[in-house]
Parts: C-alpha cells; sequence; structure tokens
C-alpha cells in the first residue's frame, strides 16, 4: 500500500482535499488533480503542509496536476467531482484510467424546500456510469459516508466510522479497503457488488439529513465485523 500513488480528479474541493490530506498525513502519496493544474498546484502545498503537521513522521507527498495528468500518473484514482460534472469528467479521463482502479464517492444528491434527495442515475447508480464509461478500468465505490468536515479537521486526530466499499472485481475491492484502513479509526467493509452501489450512495442523503436536524457529521458503523 506505501508504493500505491492515489490521484484524486477534483482533489481541490473539500472531499478530495480531505481524503488527501488524510491519507498523505498516513503516509500515502498523493495526487490532486484539477481542472485548473495550477490550482491543483496550490492547493497540494497547502494539503501537504497541514498533512506534514498530523503526519507523526511519516514522509508526506502531495503534488498537483491536470485532472488528465493525474489519472495518467497515479496508480488508483478517486473522483471526487460534483455528480452533475461527473459523467464528462469521467469518459474525458477513460484512456488514462484503463488498467486502474477507479474509486467513485460522488453521491447522486439535490436540494429543494424539503431537504436533500436523491436524484436518479439512468445507469442504476453513479459507479455504474463510470463503470459503463470506463469499460477497461476496476471500478469500485467507496468513501460516500465520509463528511468532508471531518476529514479536513485533524485536530481530530481519528475519524468514528467504516467506509462501505462495493465492486465486482475482488482484488480492487480487497486494496481500496485497505486504502480506507489507513484513515485512522475506519476500516474498509465489502458491502456487495457495484450493482448495489446505489442504497449506499443513497444513504449519504439520510446522513445529510441527520447531519442538518443534529447539527452534527454523522458517518456508519458497521457492527459485528
Ligand atoms: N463534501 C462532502 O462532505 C462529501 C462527502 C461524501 C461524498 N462527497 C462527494 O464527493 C464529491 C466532491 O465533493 P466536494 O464537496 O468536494 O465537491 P465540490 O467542492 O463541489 O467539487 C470538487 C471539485 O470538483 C471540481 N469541479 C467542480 N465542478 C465541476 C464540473 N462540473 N466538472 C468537473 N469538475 C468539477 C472543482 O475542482 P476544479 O475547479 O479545481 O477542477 C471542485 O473543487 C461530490 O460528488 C460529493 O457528492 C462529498
Amino acid at each position: 500500500m506505501e508504493e500505491l500513488v492515489v490521484g484524486i480528479i477534483g482533489g481541490t474541493g473539500p472531499q478530495g482535499r480531505g481524503l488527501g490530506v488524510r491519507l498523505a498525513a498516513a503516509g500515502q502519496r498523493i495526487l490532486l488533480g484539477s481542472r485548473d493544474a495550477e490550482r491543483a498546484a496550490e492547493v497540494a502545498s497547502d494539503v501537504a503542509a497541514r498533512a506534514t503537521t498530523a503526519s507523526a513522521g511519516a514522509e508526506v507527498s502531495v503534488q498537483g496536476g491536470s485532472n488528465a495528468d493525474v489519472a495518467g500518473a497515479a496508480d488508483l484514482v478517486i473522483i471526487a467531482v460534483p455528480f452533475d460534472g461527473h459523467a464528462a469528467t469521467v469518459a474525458e479521463l477513460a484512456a488514462p484510467l484503463a488498467g486502474k482502479i477507479v474509486v467513485d464517492c460522488v453521491v447522486p444528491m439535490g436540494f429543494d424546500e424539503l431537504g436533500a434527495y436523491v436524484l436518479d442515475v439512468p445507469e442504476g447508480s453513479v459507479a455504474q456510469q463510470a463503470a459503463t464509461l470506463l469499460p477497461d478500468s476496476h471500478v469500485v465505490g467507496a468513501f460516500h459516508h465520509l463528511s468532508a468536515r471531518l476529514l479536513e479537521d485533524l485536530s481530530k486526530p481519528t475519524i468514528d466510522g467504516d467506509v462501505m466499499v462495493v465492486g465486482d472485481d475482488r482484488t480492487s475491492m480487497d486494496t481500496v479497503q485497505a486504502l480506507a484502513g489507513r484513515l485512522p479509526g475506519m476500516r474498509g467493509v465489502y458491502a456487495g457488488r457495484l450493482r448495489n452501489a446505489r442504497q449506499v450512495e443513497a444513504l449519504t442523503v439520510n446522513l445529510v439529513s441527520v447531519n442538518r436536524r443534529y447539527k452534527v457529521h454523522a458517518g456508519i458503523r458497521v457492527t459485528d465485523v
């Protein structure tokens, strides 16, 4: 795992920065991607500085680049763009992502006067949409139930929660579960095939409703595992 270079597409946003800073502090090599390579470099430098303070001596490596360069250079790539930019972003990166593990954490969520709700995805889920657009990649769904606020709050050394991991390729699932386990306090838990991604993505919407009602950053803990 130490040698695995993790790229994050949309890595300048809260979720990408949060996953990046926690994984970098744990010693994972991180590449943050953006539509603007200069923005990525600025954010990477800030994330590296914060990860270093929390790293307890682990070597920190965070660099920025264009989404295409990051997709090409990383061993494993996390997609962390908003749902409305998901299909176009993923489709553009099909060539550099071929043969790689692609981890999708995108939630199809809308808001109206009643609060958060789940958007329909024609393919069944966002992860299945990615799998359709990336036939030569190993698509895995994970990291949906993690609050970016908690990830970025390094004053709390651990996060109380599990990462539900869905996918169809056993080796890729094992890798992503191990990666999730590098987030302090967390475990990666097998949660079924990719066809079950819809429920995992949608559950995030319930968590957002919990957060709004109780003013918290709720996560999921799977018991008896
Ligand atoms: N925030 C959370 O707590 C959380 C928790 C679980 C899952 N997620 C999921 O993680 C994903 C990222 O969340 P976020 O809060 O970090 O989102 P965000 O800030 O809205 O977007 C992340 C990054 O994506 C890029 N981006 C924005 N619009 C885009 C478009 N139309 N096409 C391509 N790239 C675009 C931007 O980077 P550049 O402008 O630099 O390219 C932006 O910094 C979302 O799908 C969300 O559902 C978020």
